[in-house]
């Protein structure tokens, strides 16, 4: 733990979800912490209110922190400390015009966010929603010869849209699979971490051969709605869609239609545009398998993630930088305000 500087108390830190036992247990230890203890999603304005004070900030994914929030505390806060490695639910240009340094969850959740990739693959490929349904339903009569068939992965084209840390171990995965590995990103991979995978300069170009996509790209707004009808259009028939990077960078009217007509063969998404209120015409395709935004949700991942945001600041706290803030660091040394 880190020698506090000037001042034997604790800092403050405001908790906006509940973290996991341990993880909480560590904060509690290092810092005066106040707890959003019922666990709900809170408002930008919620935010700003309850976490008056604090110099630390532990946020999610679920929650905006906006100009206007890193504003508001910024006579205090130091640091925002995401349990997420994306990004894109914090105004970053705010955070560096103030003097908030940023810290985010990279590499400790990339098996976790592979895993559910290649079950969204599998139930999509295999109509998973479908098959445990009739079993559950009582409406199963018996092995059929035609029932419920599939597609296979075997031989298949994977195209990953955003092979970084996440993208590379879900190729990993899909290769054992005996899959053919395509990739799109700003630049090609350097030699030694592309392990064959085919490099497309060009998006568009990269979507002819997939016959299973996922996207893996981080959200971002310039992604924003960058798989839309057009480029849909270019998937080879029956193709495979799965989304496990951020809801908004595919156009839900656009990926529905494609599902309801067949012109995909289904879709597997782990991420939605505006959570938890999905587009409502999801629920009624047995095309599509959906998972409620789980990419990191195993035990060990979410103790990990905690542990690398108290490591991080421990090492701010100490002096050092750590590999996982996103800000650069800063000169307004730590002190505590109370
Ligand atoms: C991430 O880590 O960015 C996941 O999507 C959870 O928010």
């Amino acid at each position: 733990m880190w020698k506090m500087a000037r001042s034997e108390r604790k800092p403050r830190a405001y908790l906006c979800r509940r973290f996991t036992e341990n993880v909480e247990a560590a904060l509690k230890q290092r810092y005066d912490l106040s707890v959003n203890e019922n666990d709900r999603i809170l408002s930008p304005d919620e935010v700003e209110s309850r976490a008056q004070g604090a110099q630390v900030l532990f946020a999610s994914a679920t929650e905006q922190i906006t100009e206007s929030v890193l504003r508001r505390l910024s006579p205090t806060l130091r640091y925002v400390a995401t349990l997420s490695v994306g990004y894109d639910h914090i105004d970053m240009h705010a955070a560096r015009t103030l003097g908030i340094g940023v810290l985010h969850t990279p590499d400790v959740l990339s098996d976790a966010c592979a895993e559910v990739a290649m079950m969204l693959m599998l139930n999509a490929c295999r109509r998973a929603y479908e098959a445990d349904r009739m079993v559950r339903s009582g409406n199963w009569t018996g092995w059929g010869p035609t029932q419920l068939l599939g597609i296979g992965l075997k031989g298949k084209r994977l195209v990953v849209f955003g092979m970084g840390r996440i993208g590379r171990q879900i190729a990993v995965r899909a290769q054992a699979f005996g899959m053919e590995i395509h990739y799109h990103n700003r630049r090609p991979l350097p030699a030694g971490q592309a392990s064959g995978a085919i490099y497309h300069a060009d998006l568009d170009e990269a979507l002819l051969a997939a016959d299973v996509l996922v996207i893996a790209a981080p959200g971002s707004p310039q992604l924003k709605g960058v798989i839309n009808a057009r480029r849909i259009a270019l998937l080879p028939p029956r193709a495979i869609l799965v989304n496990i990077s951020r809801g908004d960078l595919v156009e839900d009217a656009a990926l529905i239609n494609a599902l309801t007509a067949g012109r995909l063969f289904a879709a597997g998404l782990d991420v939605f545009a505006n959570e938890p209120d999905i587009d409502a015409r999801y629920r009624g395709l047995d095309n599509v398998f959906l998972s409620p935004h789980i990419g990191s949700a195993t035990e060990e991942t979410r103790d990990a993630m905690g542990w690398l945001l108290i490591d991080g600041l421990d090492a701010l706290y100490q002096g050092r930088t750590p590999d996982n803030l996103l800000t650069p660091f800063h000169s307004r040394a730590y002190e505590t305000t109370q």
